[in-house]
């Protein structure tokens, strides 16, 4: 079998076997394929796209290309949650010690950020110290003492995932149902927990854009962890301006923070609470939706899950003092005040182009090989349907170094929209999807 010639069928529009693509995996992952024909193919896949067949078996592909975890050990049901990936999205944050906090256990594997999207890893390594490459040992111990792990892909878990991760994030190859699903499934399935959660985006700021793309997104991903024995559901939910105020590494972790205080955004924790009581209930610790929210919200009021995200941080190497004194995790140069220019209502921000301003800022890759900066980030201070005056400061940019500020300042002014006319936000929660079917929301 040569490489080529799975490219090059690919690029043609046919169908690839169940050896093809694990001969393409197994050959990738081992460094024997280099990076210039994985893009090849990837790119292949995204122009010709793949059937429920060859997604099913690039799933399974990556996911066994390296260790699956056996969680056997650990007790009760483990839950997991995964986001397509959104603009200011920080809810594992708070969720997973949300969750965590009422006792199930919450064993999740996280990515970096992609394209313009933000990712769990990097926001965690804005706490000094903070390790997101624990060993399988240290993740198994403290699911099973504090209920709590977030891993990112170091280690041996779906290292082909790990790989192509990074290269679609610079190939422009990430907006692809069989690519997104392949790679979600196939870190969910290694990093072995019981019930998936999963949060599928739609909107301007996520990749996704089409909501009926969304949906496919969030059925072909439903049926391939049912079909492997895995409790999953999936939210689609919408992403057409960032989640909360914050977006960026460290500022969201500060967002995050705060709701876990009881002073976040409503509809970051209208998120959490829709998300992680599906959680709650896959761990079995009631059955009850409604209960699970109820409970979910008295973690907040009582402080445990602020206590939870506490034992969290420091069990993975990382400095819990932080959490009370969150001025420790922003150490930006320079303050830039956007201002409104005209008197209105905030009709749209647009949300990838938000996404993009915060890695213009140098808070995303541009490379594979790219360090990024936690500390740069852009607050926004008047969300879809708020009324600003001319001169109001309606974001704050956090930045270390003005030329990209500059640059960031400039994708940001075509982002944020102001108009006359007072206007509808849009419904946050839009479809639920289980193995049994797909609930609209109304
Ligand atoms: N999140 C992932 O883990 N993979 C994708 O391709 C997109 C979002």
């Amino acid at each position: 079998m040569r490489i080529y010639d799975i490219i090059a069928k690919k690029r043609d529009g046919k169908n690839l076997s169940r050896e093809e693509i694990d001969f393409f995996v197994k050959g990738y992952t081992a460094g024997e394929i280099p990076d210039y024909q994985a893009s090849a193919l990837a790119m292949a896949i995204f122009i010709r796209g793949m059937n429920e067949e060859e997604t099913a078996n690039l799933t399974l592909a990556m996911a066994h290309s390296g260790d699956v975890l056996d969680l056997s050990d650990v007790e009760g049901i483990k839950v997991d949650k995964h986001s397509t990936g959104g603009v200011g999205d920080k809810t594992s944050l708070v969720l997973g010690p949300m969750v965590a906090a009422l006792g199930a256990p919450v064993a999740k594997m996280s990515g970096r950020g992609l394209g313009h999207t933000g990712g769990t890893i990097d926001k965690l390594e804005s706490f000094p110290g903070f390790v997101t490459g624990i060993s399988k040992e240290e993740f198994i111990r403290n699911v099973n003492t504090i209920k709590i792990a977030i891993a990112g892909q170091t280690g041996n878990l779906a290292p082909a995932d790990k790989k192509l991760y990074a290269l679609r994030d610079v190939t422009a190859t990430v907006e692809c149902i069989p690519l997104i699903a392949s790679s979600i499934m196939s870190k969910k399935i290694a990093s072995g927990a019981d019930v998936i959660v999963l949060d599928v985006k739609t909107g301007s700021g996520a990749f996704m854009k089409k909501e009926e793309d969304a949906l496919r997104l969030a059925e072909a991903m439903v049926k391939i962890g049912s079909n492997v024995g895995r409790k999953t559901m999936a939210v689609v939910s919408n992403m057409e301006e960032p989640l909360g105020y914050a977006v960026g590494n460290a500022i969201e972790v500060v967002e995050a923070i705060d709701t876990l205080k009881g002073q976040g955004p409503s509809d970051l924790l209208e998120l959490c609470l829709c998300l992680g009581s599906f959680m709650v209930v896959g761990a079995g610790i009631t059955d009850s939706v409604e209960e699970a929210r109820n409970m979910l919200k008295k973690t907040i009021e009582d402080g445990t899950a602020l206590e939870k995200l506490r034992q969290f941080v420091s069990a993975q190497g990382g400095d819990a003092t932080c959490i009370d004194n969150t001025e420790q995790l922003m150490h930006a140069a320079i303050e830039y005040e956007f201002k409104a220019e005209k008197n209105g209502y905030v009709k749209q921000i647009i949300c990838d182009e938000v996404g993009v301003s915060a890695m213009l800022l140098g808070g995303g890759r541009e490379t594979k090989e790219s360090e990024i900066d936690l500390n740069v980030g852009i607050l926004l201070h008047s969300k879809v349907g708020d009324y600003v005056k001319k001169g109001d400061v309606v974001a704050t940019f956090f930045a270390n170094d003005e030329k990209k500020l500059n640059n960031a300042v400039k994708r940001f002014e075509n982002a944020y929209i102001i108009d006359d006319k007072d206007i509808q936000k849009e419904r946050l929660i839009r479809y639920i999807v289980t193995d049994e079917g797909v609930n609209k929301v109304e």
